[in-house]
């Protein structure tokens, strides 16, 4: 059995309460280990993995953890779960190892480390080490109809109410990590400062996966084959991974998938499924307030026909 999926009663008590924490939005799920979090010790070829909950986390992670090790152990995408793969740095989740505990394990070089904090409260290790950093980012309206079905399905999260009422909640910044309007623009702003952080978009990886992939190999140093780049492609499609059970998340007993899948619907544009037309235009209106710098710009539809 994985190391994370160690069995959790699956139980609506198990929720977590969401508070104030440093200003951010939080439970205890993720703020218990805040002092091993904070004295963690980066190395300087880790690789953090840097997101707001829905952006594609999973998925960035799985191609970063095929183009490093899927030549060299390729046992590794079938026999170990990507959250054990790629650890969660801040998770203190009870009846599983924290976060820290699964990435001080690690032996492999580079380590993949996964994160959801928003950049204030990322550990001054990694700073420090000069670390690599991928930061994936998703439109807004996409992000919170994925929240949305996640928080219905995860027992960890709080209790979502009903769309309207999540969808206040989202505006209002009252998310576990805290509002998606400061994430991306607080890692936004980093990147003026800190050149190893590479910042990507969903929407762009779901346009060109093999574009958005020979991006990051430049940024992380690595130079694989034509084939090899087609073959990762093919394995981390939206499908494939939803099938395969060392990505789908299947074995979290918190989840629970008779609500609805980790990997759901994997598209662009699908909050148009959700939002009234209402909706949309008090959301646009607040979304204008909120996002000013006009250098930060997210698309809420791709072209289906390029891609
Ligand atoms: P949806 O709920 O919109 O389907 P995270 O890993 O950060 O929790 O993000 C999960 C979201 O990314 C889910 O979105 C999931 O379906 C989507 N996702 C995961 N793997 C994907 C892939 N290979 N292609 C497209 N979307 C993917």
């Amino acid at each position: 059995m994985s190391q994370t999926s160690a069995a959790i009663k699956m139980d609506s008590s198990f929720r977590a309460k969401l508070f104030d924490f440093h200003g951010v939005s939080m439970t205890r799920y993720f703020t218990d280990n805040w002092d091993d979090v904070q004295n963690f010790q980066a190395r300087p070829d880790d690789i953090l993995i840097a997101t707001y909950p829905k952006a594609g986390t999973t998925w960035v992670s799985c191609i970063l953890d095929l183009l490093h090790f899927g030549q060299a152990s390729p046992e590794r995408q079938t026999s170990i779960s990507i959250y054990d793969r790629v650890p969660f740095l801040e998770m203190a989740v009870p009846s599983v190892p924290k976060g820290t505990e699964l990435a001080d394990k690690l032996v492999t070089s580079p380590r993949l480390i996964k994160t959801h904090f928003p950049v204030q409260f990322v550990p001054k290790s990694f700073w420090e080490q000069n670390c690599r950093i991928v930061y994936l980012a998703r439109n807004a309206k996409d992000s919170v109809v994925s929240y949305f079905h996640f928080d219905r399905m995860n027992m960890a999260e709080p209790e979502p109410g009903d769309w309207s009422i999540f969808l206040q909640r989202f505006m209002q910044g009252k998310m576990v990590f805290g509002s998606w309007y400061d994430h991306v623009n607080g890692w936004w702003k980093k990147k003026h400062t800190y050149s190893k952080l590479h910042y990507m978009f969903y929407e762009d990886l779901t346009e060109d996966t093999g574009r958005e992939m020979d991006k990051l190999c430049s940024f992380v140093g690595l130079s694989p084959s034509d084939e090899q780049k087609k073959s990762i492609a093919g394995m981390v499609q939206f499908d494939n991974m939803k099938k395969n059970n060392m990505a789908n998340h299947s074995s979290i007993s918190v989840m629970d998938f008779k609500i609805s899948h980790f990997m759901r619907k994997g598209k662009v544009g699908d909050w148009k499924n959700h939002f009234t037309v209402a909706q949309n235009e008090h959301f646009d209106e607040d979304y204008k307030r909120k996002m000013t710098d006009p250098t930060l710009k997210f698309r809420t539809e791709i072209d289906i026909a390029s891609f």
